[in-house]
């Protein structure tokens, strides 16, 4: 199997690296646009492969997608990560016009691929990657999710003093303040997590997920690489080992939740068609109306992009 990440920085080294060190993939193909960098990151993470004891051959390119042709899925973690005091949406124009620049380089050279968008606002650059890409949405996706889940199931495992190995929870929604994690479907061990812990911990729990990613950029200045570089590669090994693993995963919903044409986090079943099946839970009201808060505010940033594609 071959992938591909676009973007060597901080979460497309650390993804690539778990793709190399777990031998989820024969061949990584690192790119970048800065001369030298995608270059060095792959020599060295193929410079432990001695160390760490594992098989797969990392490559680094400078902008050439000839490097890259017929790769079984890509990563795009190319753009500007949050400063301290950005939003995700701050990143809208610059970031999408290289998702699209990227999509089309990898669409030209890997035209059956299976996409995985990481670049913020991950939502909406789901969707730019999809528009340009002209893929089934089957085949193009972003990572989030799993990610968010991953906050709230550390923080869930400190709390209560439990493994986080044995948290499952699930989150809808967008990759944002709006996202919508669902206490109704979080158990530890099989126990519904209402049961082990007083609601008012849950909900600041709750709280601290949805802002979990600004919490790392105020402490480190820029925003996290190890979480979600892991997160993405998870889905990579879902895909290419054909695990079927149940993960929330950014999708453009077409009528699923009644949302038609809105790219949001999901339970999916994913697999070696990429997202084999929407899982549709019945929410209550309360989540009913979470999801929509989350939805208007996705659908803003969209449109705010196509006004902008529009003048341009
Ligand atoms: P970074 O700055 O460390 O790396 C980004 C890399 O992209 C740089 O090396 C840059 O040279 C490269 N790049 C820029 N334009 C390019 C192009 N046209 N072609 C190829 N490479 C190009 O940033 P970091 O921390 O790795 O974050 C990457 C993106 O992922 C950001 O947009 C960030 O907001 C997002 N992110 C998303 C998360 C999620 O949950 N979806 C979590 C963490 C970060
Ligand atoms: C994160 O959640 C900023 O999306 C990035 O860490």
């Amino acid at each position: 199997m071959k992938v591909t990440v676009v973007g060597a920085g901080n979460v497309g080294a650390t993804c690539a690296d778990v793709l190399a060190y777990r031998e989820i993939a024969n061949e990584v193909v690192l790119v970048d646009i800065k001369e030298g960098f995608a270059e060095g990151k792959a020599l060295d993470i193929w410079q432990k492969a001695p160390i760490n004891l594992y098989d797969t051959r990392t490559v680094g390119v400078t902008n050439d997608y000839s490097r890259t042709a017929d790769s079984d899925v890509v990563v795009i973690t190319s753009g500007l990560p949050r400063k301290p005091g950005m939003t995700r949406d701050d990143l809208i124009s610059t970031n999408a016009g290289i998702v699209k620049s990227v999509t089309e380089n990898i669409v030209k050279y890997s035209p059956n691929t299976i996409i995985i968008v990481v670049s913020n606002p991950l939502d909406v650059m789901t969707y730019a990657a999809h528009m340009t890409s002209k893929f089934p949405r089957n085949r193009v996706m972003g990572m989030a999710g799993i990610l968010d889940t991953g906050r709230y199931r550390a923080f869930l495992a400190e709390e209560l003093n439990v493994s986080p190995k044995d948290i499952q929870a699930v989150l809808m929604g967008g990759h944002g303040d709006t996202m919508v994690p669902l206490p109704r479907y979080t158990t530890v061990g099989g126990i519904p997590v209402t049961e082990l812990i007083a609601e008012d911990k849950l909900n600041a729990i709750i709280e601290r997920t949805k802002s979990g990613g600004g919490e790392l950029v105020k402490l480190m200045g820029t925003s996290a690489w190890y979480a979600p570089g892991a997160a993405a590669a998870q889905m990579v090994e879902a895909i290419v080992r054909d695990q079927r693993r149940v993960f929330p995963v950014c999708v453009k919903l077409e009528g699923e939740y009644g949302i038609d044409g809105v790219y949001l986090g999901v339970p999916v079943i994913l697999g070696k068609n990429g997202i084999e099946k929407v899982i549709e839970l019945q929410l209550n009201d309360e989540e009913k109306q979470l999801l929509e808060t989350s939805r208007g505010h996705v659908k803003e940033v969209m449109d705010a992009l196509d006004n902008m594609s529009a003048k341009a």
